[in-house]
């Protein structure tokens, strides 16, 4: 009877532990989702991936920034070998020549007759007809220096008469443009270039002559739009 009552009593006792043991290990399970406060969860194996691919993406910038200057270290390069030379009576064409150098950065020379031209309109007409019958060589004042050292020339001029002023023939003369690229840019009351263009060109064999601006004579006063598509259009401005 006595024995009856140990083992009673043991497996009672032996069963209440098995029950508060059950009761330790579930509220164990439910605490470890839970993070407590003031501490951090650390990384699974997915989120310790992911700074990964953002470094690896973080770098591409860097990567090509390289590149990006020596993008933009082109300009700069181009506009110290660039020179506009122009001439102008009465000023139209130097409207459009200040916009170009203003839109390239470029170096600038007017071309000014050493023996200058008279300011009456009408007796200008018959001058330039005149020089063009003796195919003159009109002298220009003073000159260009480091002529070499520039690859781009923006050459500006009026038409006269379907041509061009006599003393841009003296400039092609006066000047090797071998190897260079010639820009050329018109103003006129209508005419555009005539044929000044095959003119240069065969007055210049070795040098490239781009395609070029003409500009009536009232929109030349206000050259900036039509200027900046043309030398985007040619890839020498951004
Ligand atoms: C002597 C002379 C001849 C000209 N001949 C022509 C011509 O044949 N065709 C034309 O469209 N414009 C002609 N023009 C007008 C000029 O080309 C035009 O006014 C030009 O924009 C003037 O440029 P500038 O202000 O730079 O001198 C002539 C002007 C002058 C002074």
């Amino acid at each position: 009877m006595m024995k009856k009552k140990i083992f009673a009593v043991m497996m009672a006792c032996m069963l209440a532990f098995a029950l508060a043991a059950c009761g330790n290990t579930g509220n164990h399970m439910e605490e470890s989702t839970v993070p407590k406060p003031g501490t951090t969860v650390e990384p699974t194996a997915e989120t310790e991936s992911e700074p990964e691919t953002e470094t690896e993406e973080n770098t591409s910038p860097s990567d090509t920034s390289d590149e990006a200057v020596e993008i933009e270290s082109e300009p700069e390069d181009a506009a110290a070998t660039e020179l506009v030379v122009y001439f102008s009576w009465s000023g139209n064409t130097e409207s459009a020549a200040l916009e170009i150098q203003n839109q390239t950065g470029a170096d600038m020379f007017r071309l000014v007759p050493a023996e200058p031209y008279t300011d009456d309109y009408d007796a200008l007409l018959d001058i330039a007809q005149e020089e063009q019958r003796n195919g003159a060589r009109p002298a220009i004042s003073g000159s260009i220096e480091n002529f070499d050292s520039y690859e781009v020339v923006y050459l500006g001029y009026p038409n006269w008469w379907g041509d061009m002023p006599m003393i841009i023939y003296s400039f092609l003369d006066d000047y090797d443009l071998s190897g260079k690229r010639i820009v050329p840019f018109v103003t006129s009351g209508g005419s555009g270039f005539s044929n000044t263009i095959s003119t240069i060109k065969s007055m210049e064999p070795d040098a490239e002559v781009l395609d070029g601006l003409s500009l009536g004579s009232s929109q030349a006063a206000d050259p900036g739009d039509a200027a900046a598509d043309w030398l985007r259009g040619l890839g020498l401005v951004e």
